[in-house]
């Protein structure tokens, strides 16, 4: 029996003789040769059959192979700077190819497909190289994200799916009928965090997160995974220290283990290798003026009108876009207007008007990746909050309670993965970073 390996140890095994299991992800047939493209989930490596190195028989069995069929195929490995595949540079002199199973007419042909038919096949369409590599990156991040924060001194807590409240506002909330009470599914599991960091300082929670998102964009899915870390005794100028080191983590992490997958989706990765600390910060205020002055000396009317703000307005995604081009960094923008933010904000001090909240935008249009502020730690500010927002207070009981025994200023921010992973891959919609999004009208696969 010789080895079996996986591709991306192929390097390690130069010369030897050694089985891989895999499927057929192309072929090539030059009358006595062919070329098989192998992938076993780890990468894609070139096969080449000649007939005369192998049995009559096992040349015939390896024509018969169609767009992935399972296979189990032996050779020997032999370096050849031209050969294609991920990582490349490597191939395999087939001695012996076994089918496990001859496929049915693939639906997914190297010709060019609709989004929508793409995403009906998405259980096969996962398996093509570019969704791979994304999410093999995705993966990457994740694994980066809980390796800083546990080197780091926090601790994972898991916060509940179901609960009986809204953490961001009542207009995105999954209603479900538990037990014949309302229940929602959660958009955040920060409020719990808050009262987590009173019994471990500091805290994370990592898990798919729900918003009822009634509109279709490039942004937004209804089911998402977050990180969202808290630290007890931690202002907002802290919090901006760690947020930035945590995403340079992220990067630095991916750049390094991940090239070939950055190279197969044809990455920049020359822009991603300035993500180091510090990253801009400037004031919501400045970034109203900036726009302003954006809209005026532009030409185009129709960018004129996108780039229209108010003070105290939200930013949409043009002026998200218009602000990172001005930055090669992500860019934090702190000090949002009061009405525009979540009820738990902490009032900036001496303009109750805007709160401290910070939110940092990734470079190249790619958006608002963490949202994140200082909490209000007051019992009386936050109960008043809470009417103003028309919230019920009876679900906010032990929310409250937090304020009453031991409150301390505190902080912390949420980081959306499928975000992270589009702007860290450079991928236009946000579709593509999840292996199986949820989005307005997407439930299937
Ligand atoms: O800004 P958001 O709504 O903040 C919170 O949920 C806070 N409770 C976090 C905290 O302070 N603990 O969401 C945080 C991040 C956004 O910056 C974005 O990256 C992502 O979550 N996000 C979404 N990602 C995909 N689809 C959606 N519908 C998203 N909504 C938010
Ligand atoms: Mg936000």
């Amino acid at each position: 029996m010789t080895p079996i390996i996986r591709i991306q140890d192929i390097a390690a095994h130069l010369g030897e003789t050694v089985t891989l299991q895999g499927w057929l992800y192309a072929r090539t047939d030059k009358g006595k040769l062919q070329f098989l493209q192998v992938r076993d989930g780890t990468g894609v490596v070139q096969c080449v059959v000649f007939k005369k190195d192998v049995p009559e028989e096992v040349f015939e069995a390896a024509a018969r192979l169609t767009q992935e069929s399972s296979l189990e195929v032996t050779g020997t490995v032999r370096a050849d700077p031209r050969a294609p595949g991920t990582p490349g540079g490597f191939e395999l002199g087939v001695s012996d190819v076994r089918p496990v199973q001859v496929a049915t007419e693939y639906p997914i042909t190297p010709k060019e497909h609709g989004v929508e038919f793409l995403m009906d096949w998405r259980h096969l369409w996962i398996r093509s190289s570019r969704q791979w590599a994304i999410l093999r990156i995705r993966a990457t991040i994740m694994r980066a994200i809980r390796e800083w924060l546990d080197g780091n001194g926090f601790l994972e807590m898991s916060t509940p799916i179901i609960t009986p409240s809204a953490a961001e506002g009542t207009s995105t909330l999954f209603a479900l009928d538990y037990f014949g009470e309302n229940a929602y599914l959660a958009q955040s599991g920060q409020l719990y965090n808050e009262a987590n960091i009173g019994a471990f300082g500091k805290v994370y929670c990592f898990g798919p997160t729900f918003r009822a998102e009634k509109s279709k964009t490039r942004r937004h899915l209804t089911e998402f995974w977050m990180v969202e870390p808290e630290i007890a005794y931690c202002d907002l100028d802290q919090l901006l220290v760690i947020e930035e080191n945590f995403v340079s983590h992220i990067v630095q992490t991916v750049l390094r283990e991940r090239a070939a997958e950055l190279k197969a989706l044809g990455r920049d990765t020359s822009a991603l290798e300035k993500m180091i600390p510090p990253f801009p910060r400037i004031t919501y205020d400045d970034a109203v003026e900036r726009l302003r002055k954006l809209a005026a000396e532009t030409d185009d009317p129709e960018q004129k009108e996108l780039l229209k703000i108010e003070w105290g307005d939200d930013f949409g995604s043009p002026h998200e876009t218009a602000l990172t081009k001005q930055f090669e960094k992500p860019v934090f923008i702190v000090g949002y207007p009061t009405v525009v933010k979540a009820f738990y904000m902490e009032p900036w001090p001496g303009r109750p008007e805007v709160c401290k909240s910070a939110d940092l935008l990734a470079p190249e249009g790619y958006g608002e990746i963490i949202g994140g502020s200082e909490r209000i730690s007051d019992h009386d500010t936050l109960l008043q909050r809470i009417h103003d927002h028309k919230l019920p207070v009876e679900n906010y009981k032990w929310y409250l309670d937090l304020r009453k025994y031991g409150t301390v200023p505190h902080s912390g921010f949420g980081l959306g993965v499928e975000r992270t992973v589009a702007w860290i891959c450079g991928t236009e919609h946000i579709r593509e970073t999840n292996p199986f999004p949820r989005m307005l009208q997407r439930s299937y696969p």
